[in-house]
């Protein structure tokens, strides 16, 4: 008689499983009890673009993906992505929730991982902070000029073997300490950002290996032998990263100047927007565990996806000496001193921006975009997605589509330039996503781009050091690509 009611049990759950949770759903990969289609990603070469690839071939531009028990709608077609994402975006501005994020953030907070009226609330205000930042007294560009000059110093003082991977993480992220919490790093303060860079690296590896999607899925798994210390390391690092902002914030809380009506950063002004709203509940939205979680989600997005960029940015350009020719020639022609370049330069440096495109293109740092959830119900090619589907824009199937950018695993800028130098612009590159959820940073992320890498290259001439003169090309893998560690000799251009 158990037995009877085991075997009609399990027959019960495979059809739940293999028929009717799929009913509805576009095709896809058959998915396994308990993980769904995470060993996908182990099976197939990482970091994944491969895999994604080839779904789209076998079930057509719009599959289902299995992430352990939550289905995935992707659409990885140009057309199809333009279409609803774009053009219907106000249908695809919700966020999945990830319950060991909703653990450790003490619920839906922040900006990547909130939606309904607090997303609406805390984007508006985070860009609207960034903005004045960026106006006026240009808050902004300041800050990353101070950087770019850190940066030659720093290989000025040992220019012969030179690892530009740290030089731009600690450059990069004092961009984002300075614009968050007024201070940049120095020799002073080194071991925190280096305790901040290492727990970042771990937090994106971890949360990017199947285990990780599965832990994050089921965080209850955490009291089981062989998941305890995988739980134990991710809620350690990422707990320890919770604190040291929260840490920072409250600091902030007992010195701030409310008095005065600007602010010169955005802890700053999150703590002014609060005491407006001290006599609400909750403080009209603006909790310190808001605020923990936004610096969290601001370091995170900003730090290693801008760093990580400039990295390959010189790999590339230093693999691909006719690039480098033209790079420096155009610094010649439209500089021509070693004075720093600045914003208002950037209409001339055509092919620096389309180099720096193209980096962007081919370094396509998301293999898998963030996901969203659908607002309402929606029809994408004949498909019917309830309200609440989990669906991806798959903006990394889009940049690798041999339709649109032919040969696409090779390093080509000109495919951003139109036949007489001026700079093309190719809607299909689309580093920064599309629609209502698209990059909060872009602005910022671009400015940094190209204030980094035009005065990298034109203060200096870089070679490859002669210990490591073919470095690999191959993507390290967390959630976003890092290139292998590599060496670099400089010399001053002027
Ligand atoms: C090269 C640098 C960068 C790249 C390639 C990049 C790329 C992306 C992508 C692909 C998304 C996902 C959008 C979606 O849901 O479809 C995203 C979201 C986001 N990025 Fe960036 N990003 C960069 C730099 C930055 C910087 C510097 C900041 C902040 C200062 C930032 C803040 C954010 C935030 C807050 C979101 C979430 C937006 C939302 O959910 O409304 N990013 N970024």
């Amino acid at each position: 008689m158990i037995l009877l009611i085991l075997t009609s049990l399990f027959l019960l759950y495979l059809f739940d499983l293999l028929y009717w949770k799929r009913r509805n759903l576009p095709p896809g990969p058959t998915p396994l009890p308990v993980i769904g289609n995470l060993h996908l990603l182990n099976n197939e070469v990482k970091p994944g673009y491969k895999m994604y690839e080839n779904l789209k071939e076998k079930y057509g531009p719009v599959y289902t993906f299995w992430m352990a028990s939550l289905p995935m709608v992707t659409v990885t077609d140009w057309q199809l992505i333009k279409q609803h994402f774009i053009k219907e975006g106000g249908n695809f501005v919700g966020r999945p929730e990830y319950p060991i994020s909703i653990e450790i953030r003490k619920g839906p907070f922040g900006i990547i991982e909130s939606y309904g009226e607090r997303w609406v609330q805390h984007r508006r205000f985070a860009l609207h902070v960034l903005r004045d930042f960026g106006l006026g007294k240009n808050l902004m560009e300041e800050k990353i000029l101070g950087e770019v000059t850190a940066m030659i110093d720093a290989i000025r003082k040992s220019p012969d073997d030179v690892d530009m991977q740290n030089i731009f993480d600690a450059c990069v992220g004092s961009v984002i300490n300075s614009l968050l919490f007024g201070y940049r790093y120095d020799e002073t303060n080194m071991a925190q950002f280096l305790e901040l860079k290492n727990r970042m690296n771990k937090h994106f590896k971890m949360a990017a290996e199947p285990i990780g999607g599965l832990i994050g899925m089921y965080p209850w798994l955490g009291n089981f032998p062989f998941f305890k210390s995988f739980k134990n390391v991710i809620m350690d690092n990422w707990m320890g990263l919770m604190k040291m902002f929260r840490r920072q914030a409250e600091e902030r809380l007992t010195t701030i100047d409310y008095e005065s009506e600007e602010s010169s950063d955005y802890v700053e002004a999150f703590l002014k927007e609060r005491k407006k709203h001290e006599h609400e509940k909750g403080f009209g939205g603006f909790e310190m565990e808001q605020l923990e979680s936004v610096c969290f989600d601001l370091w995170v997005a900003g730090m290693e996806t801008t760093s990580n960029t400039l990295y390959w940015s010189l790999l590339y350009v230093l693999l691909n000496p006719e690039v480098h020719r033209k790079v420096s020639e155009e610094l010649n022609k439209e500089i021509g001193t070693d004075r720093i370049i600045t914003t208002s330069d950037r209409s001339k440096l055509n092919y620096v921006n389309a180099t720096i495109n193209e980096t962007q293109r081919l370094a396509n740092l998301l293999p898998m975009n963030l996901s969203r959830t659908t607002v309402v119900d929606v029809e994408i090619a004949g498909f019917k997605i309830p309200k609440d589907t989990v669906i991806t824009p798959q903006i990394s199937t889009v940049m690798y589509d041999p339709e649109i950018f032919p040969e696409p695993y090779l390093f080509r800028p000109e495919r951003f330039l139109e036949s007489d130098g001026s700079l093309k612009k190719v809607e299909e590159l689309v580093p920064f996503s599309i629609g209502r959820r698209q990059c909060l940073g872009e602005g910022l992320a671009r400015a940094e781009l190209f204030l980094f890498f035009a005065n990298l290259f034109n203060q200096f001439d870089i070679s490859l050091h002669p210990e490591n003169t073919s470095p690999a090309t191959e993507k390290e893998f967390g959630i976003t690509m890092k290139a292998k560690n590599y060496r670099v000799v400089m010399k001053n251009r002027y």
